[in-house]
């Protein structure tokens, strides 16, 4: 019997399709490990050593899927998410099958612009239950915003509301229409407080404004935005909703019917291990046709008349989509969806609850360590931000990289630090990172 066979493994790894005993060993030789700091006895951060989360989590196999968590504490997802092996090795399939064939052969054209681009598409748009018609497959979040705001007329006095969390790339461009075309900018204020944000998210709304763009969760501290309620006031008000879903696709189960936005922009590349390179535009249905695409060329879905001068575009929002995209990225990040929804949604959000908790504990503990996410579970996500007493920023990100090969992201503003807790992290990794802020803490 094949050693992969699915009946002797157990349920994640049959999903993952990776055998538990084919995990790659550490290389003996690697420099890497000569910096890393083993945990030292877990029993000093005993908050860390119940576990709540279901049998069928098979952390050890699911780690095994994705070989970078064996050389580093990988604690950065909400910047970039780690690669799983059978995602790079679906970029390296569909490269090689360019290399031997040629990408115009019309079997490997077909594979890659119509057959296996159509189906990461559906893929898409079961993510985010949607309709394959309101799904645009993007580069990234950015190209989303974007295609949302060069696709809307705009004139003087008309008033967007921005959250005062929102990424560079879901401020800039509204900074720059702000100053071309004479939009005002109304800015919400975020708290950890829910019930706050929609007072204030009222009082902001006025005859004027013609789009809110909400992240979901926020970048700089992972706090759960209450969209569905945001939303829901911005619809009896007339007001478009714009979602930057950037750190919720792949963190919990997002149904943009239930959430009632009317776009909703997000990537593949953070919390759904996806390659950089691939992202997401939903448009509700009755935008397709009104929303002008930014950008126009060719594209498989639409006809263009060269002697009548003419074209159609497709009635659906592949017509946000144009010319030639790197392709093979695409059939890559549909192994990673497979990858992520392999491990199930429930499971995902209880493994990163139960990691957060532990965490959050075990910072206190550090002491001198201040917390600038939502303590309370229901609004956090896996994104934990903390300011350490005594240390910029960027010191610190070095001090863990360098002393114990921990990745984090910095959130300047603040002078702090961002963790990212995903479904993969490991007890270890949350002693390494909370070992490593006691150090600095205490030399
Ligand atoms: C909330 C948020 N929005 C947008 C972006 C930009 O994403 P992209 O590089 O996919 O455009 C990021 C990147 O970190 C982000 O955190």
């Amino acid at each position: 019997m094949d050693k992969c066979s699915t009946e002797r493994r157990p349920l994640v790894a049959a999903q993952l399709c990776v055998c538990p005993e084919n995990r790659p060993a550490r290389p003996a030789d690697d420099d890497f490990y000569s910096f890393a700091v083993a945990p030292s006895g877990m029993d000093e951060w005993s908050v860390l050593s119940e576990t709540t989360v279901t049998a069928s989590f098979d952390l050890d196999t699911i780690r095994a899927a994705i070989p970078a968590l064996a050389r580093c504490v990988y604690l950065n997802t909400g910047t970039f998410g780690p690669l799983p092996t059978a995602v790079a090795n679906e970029i390296r399939r569909v490269y090689d099958r360019i290399e031997q064939q040629g990408t115009f052969a019309p079997p490997v054209f077909y594979e890659l612009e119509v057959a296996g681009f159509e189906a990461v598409r559906r893929q898409v748009a079961a993510l985010l239950h949607a309709d394959p018609a309101e799904i645009a497959l993007t580069r990234n979040v950015t190209d989303g915003i974007n295609i949302v705001l060069h696709g809307l007329d705009w004139r003087p006095g008309d008033q967007v509301i921005l959250t005062d969390h929102e990424h560079p790339s879901g401020t800039v461009p509204w900074l720059a229409l702000a100053e071309r075309a004479g939009v005002e900018l109304r800015w919400l204020e975020l708290t950890n407080d829910p019930d706050a944000i929609v007072e204030r998210f009222e009082a902001l709304l006025g005859p004027r404004v013609r789009l809110a763009q909400l992240s979901h969760v926020s970048c700089l501290t992972g706090l759960r935005l209450p969209v569905e309620r945001l939303c829901r006031l911005a619809q009896e008000a007339g007001v478009l909703t714009l979602v930057d879903g950037a750190h919720a696709e792949g963190q919990f189960a997002v149904d943009v019917s239930a959430l009632g936005c009317d776009f909703y922009a997000a990537c593949g590349h953070k919390w759904l291990l996806g390659p950089q390179g691939v992202g997401m535009l939903y448009v509700r249905r009755e935008h397709v046709e009104r929303l002008r695409p930014a950008w126009l060329g060719w594209d498989v879905h639409q006809t263009f008349d060269r002697a009548a001068r003419a074209y159609t575009l497709p009635p659906t929002a592949a017509r946000f989509e144009q010319s030639t995209r790197a392709w093979p990225l695409y059939l890559a990040f549909g192994k990673a969806i497979e990858f992520v929804q392999g491990v199930g949604w429930e499971a995902i959000e209880a493994r990163v609850r139960d990691l957060r908790r532990r965490f959050v504990a075990g910072l206190s503990a550090v002491g001198e360590v201040e917390l600038l996410s939502p303590t309370e579970s229901s609004l956090g996500t896996g994104l934990v931000t903390v300011r350490v007493a005594g240390w910029p920023c960027e010191a610190l990100q070095a001090r863990l990289w360098e002393r114990h090969r921990i990745v984090t992201n910095v959130i300047r503003e603040f002078n702090a630090l961002r963790f990212s807790l995903a479904f993969f992290t490991s007890e270890e990794d949350l002693a390494a990172a909370l070992q490593a802020l006691a150090e600095a803490v205490r030399p």
